[in-house]
């Protein structure tokens, strides 16, 4: 008998056939969460998940999921998932990096240019049929060219991000637990500092590390501090790698310039407070919201279930390899 995949919520097409060649399938496609319990009870029998980072995959989950083998999510982010549990019984994690790297990186600077030449505003003031007439002041921004970059995680889209910004003839700071290879850093033409030097040296500052309990609440008071108050702050990582209240704070004091924000702490709550500043640029987590992106992750993940269910051939993006070995 074939064994059992969920699918907890809609996924672009490609990926179902994926599954069932080697699985049968209880496909969600609904744009609904399932709830803690709800997912409890389907993934009772299930050996496969493939699911997203709107899906809760606690500890208890997974204790109420005694066949589970591969937990297979279709995003580059794992934060939802409890690999620590997941690692403990032995179940495969998979993650989708790569394909959406560039289109990442993209939107990473779509937000920096957005927030620089204040676009959303520009945009708000034209539609309000605020525009009289051509200012040689009106809705000035800052520079771009020449300026500098501090990337704080030089993974691949810390490192996608830092290419763009050469083109755009940025200098190029980051920050890395590990020194990057010297032919990185000379291709990249990036120095390495500490973060608090980095904040204090950047005109813009773009987080790219995962969500884990050392990053969160990475950026907090000190650390808005340490900015220079027109420095503009974009993260396209994730929501609490910011310590939300102390940014809201931060932007209505002026301690620094802007935001330009993709992930938030509490999604999809925005803190009102945020909506009511012209200052920041928000967007509703859409950093690879690229269709055929999007596509690519859902096969992807798709395959690394079956694979790890059907086993014709190994995961290819595997979170937790101490399982297999
Ligand atoms: C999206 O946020 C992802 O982690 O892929």
């Amino acid at each position: 008998m074939k064994p059992r995949a969920l699918v907890t919520r809609h996924v672009y097409p490609a990926a179902i056939p994926i599954l069932q060649e080697h699985c049968v399938v209880d496909y969600q496609d609904s744009y609904e969460v399932l709830s803690e319990p709800r997912l409890m009870r389907k993934l009772a029998l299930a050996e496969g998940v493939v699911c997203q980072l709107t899906d809760p995959i606690s500890r208890a989950v997974i204790e109420a999921a005694p066949k589970l083998k591969v937990i297979s999510q279709v995003a580059v982010g794992y934060d939802n998932i409890d690999v620590t549990a997941a690692t403990e019984r032995g179940i495969v994690v998979t993650n989708t990096p790569g394909v959406l790297t560039e289109a990442t990186a993209d939107m990473t600077f779509a937000l920096l240019l957005a927030a620089a030449r204040k676009l959303p505003a520009a945009e708000r003031y034209l539609r309000a049929g605020k525009w009289q007439r051509w200012d040689v002041d009106l809705l000035c921004g800052g520079d771009v060219h020449g300026q500098t970059i501090g990337i704080v995680g030089l993974g691949r889209v810390g490192q996608a991000v830092a290419r763009r910004a050469r083109g755009f003839g940025m200098r190029v700071l980051y920050t890395a637990r590990h020194e990057a290879e010297h032919a990185l850093e000379e291709e990249l033409q990036a120095t390495r500092l500490p973060l608090d030097t980095l904040l204090a040296e950047s005109d813009y500052v773009s987080l790219h590390v995962p969500l884990t309990d050392e990053t969160h609440h990475m950026i907090s008071v000190p650390q808005l501090c340490a900015m220079r108050s027109h420095a503009i702050l974009i993260n396209t990582a994730r929501g609490p790698v910011i310590d939300e209240r102390a940014l809201v704070a931060a932007l209505e004091e002026g301690l620094i310039g802007g935001a330009a924000l993709d992930v938030f702490e509490h999604e999809p709550t925005i803190p009102p407070a945020l909506l009511e500043l012209d200052n920041v640029v928000l967007l509703p987590h859409i950093g690879s919201a690229v269709s055929s992106v999007r596509s690519l992750m859902c096969a992807l993940a798709a395959r690394d279930c079956a694979a790890v269910l059907g086993g014709h051939e190994p995961p290819s993006h595997v979170v937790n390899p101490e399982v297999l070995r």
